[in-house]
């Protein structure tokens, strides 16, 4: 049975795929709501309609579901320029700045998105906020070398932290063998900007789930339907595509 959430999620990757068309190479995120996205592009693959695709994915999962579906993977290294990445959130604001990374792969779809020309984010509207750390915290991806040294530097940033803990228990190691460190912020995040900054200027932060100015658009769905937030700020109702 399908949830009202899952609805939510699958209308907004049915509105992505809008902006798809064949042979474009397409950047493929990470997550639940992107995986309806796989699952609707796939079946435009089989129909033949979009069957020159081809899906730079961010994550080992998104690349079986996609190979699953029929859907030609590549790399980096052989598309250095995408056209088009889809991915979800798991924070939305009102500009389209975004948290990002509760899934675990950050860095890669923070490369992917910053190697293609246009970025479109699919979330329900339950992740809109109007302040960027309300909702999630924000996951910091950390060196194991001094890890718990990183974990001081973020303590000392405003944030509770905790280092993620995989479902047995043991420590979570991203697919690019590092930690991630889950930062709350009690009153949400209150410079994004600044605190990107500081989080990029130490070492031992590899990466951070702060995406800023990156999202060309951002479509969530609610139940009266779709609408966007353009990145100028401009929160725009129904559709503008
Ligand atoms: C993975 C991510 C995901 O895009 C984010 O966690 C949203 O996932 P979901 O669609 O399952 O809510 O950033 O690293």
């Amino acid at each position: 049975m399908t949830s009202g959430t899952d609805a939510l999620k699958r209308a907004a990757a049915a509105r992505a795929l809008e902006s798809v068309r064949d042979g474009m190479v397409l950047g493929l995120g990470t997550g639940s709501t992107i995986r309806f996205f796989l699952d609707l592009l796939g079946e435009r693959v089989r129909a033949g309609d979009l069957s020159t695709v081809v899906g730079v994915p961010t994550s080992r999962r998104t690349a079986e579901i996609a190979r699953g579906h029929g859907i030609r993977i590549s790399r980096l290294r052989a598309q250095p320029r995408l056209d088009l990445t889809v991915d979800g959130a798991d924070e939305v604001d009102p500009r389209g700045n975004l948290i990002k990374g509760l899934g675990g792969a950050l860095l890669r779809e923070k490369i992917v998105a910053q190697a293609s020309d246009r970025f479109i984010v699919i979330v329900d509207e339950s992740k809109v906020v109007e302040r960027l750390g309300t909702r999630s915290p924000l996951p910091v991806e950390v060196t194991r070398f001094g890890s718990s040294r990183h974990q001081a530097f973020v303590v000392g940033l405003g944030a509770e932290v905790a280092l993620r803990r995989a479902a047995d228990g043991s420590r979570y190691v991203t697919s690019n063998g590092n930690y991630i460190l889950d930062a709350r912020f009690p009153e949400g995040i209150d410079d994004p900007v600044a605190l990107n900054g500081s989080l990029r200027a130490r070492a031992g932060i590899v990466e951070n789930g702060l995406f800023l100015g990156m999202t060309t658009r951002a479509l969530i769905a609610a139940p009266g339907g779709v609408r966007t937030i353009e990145p100028d700020g401009t929160a725009a109702p129904g559709d503008t595509r």
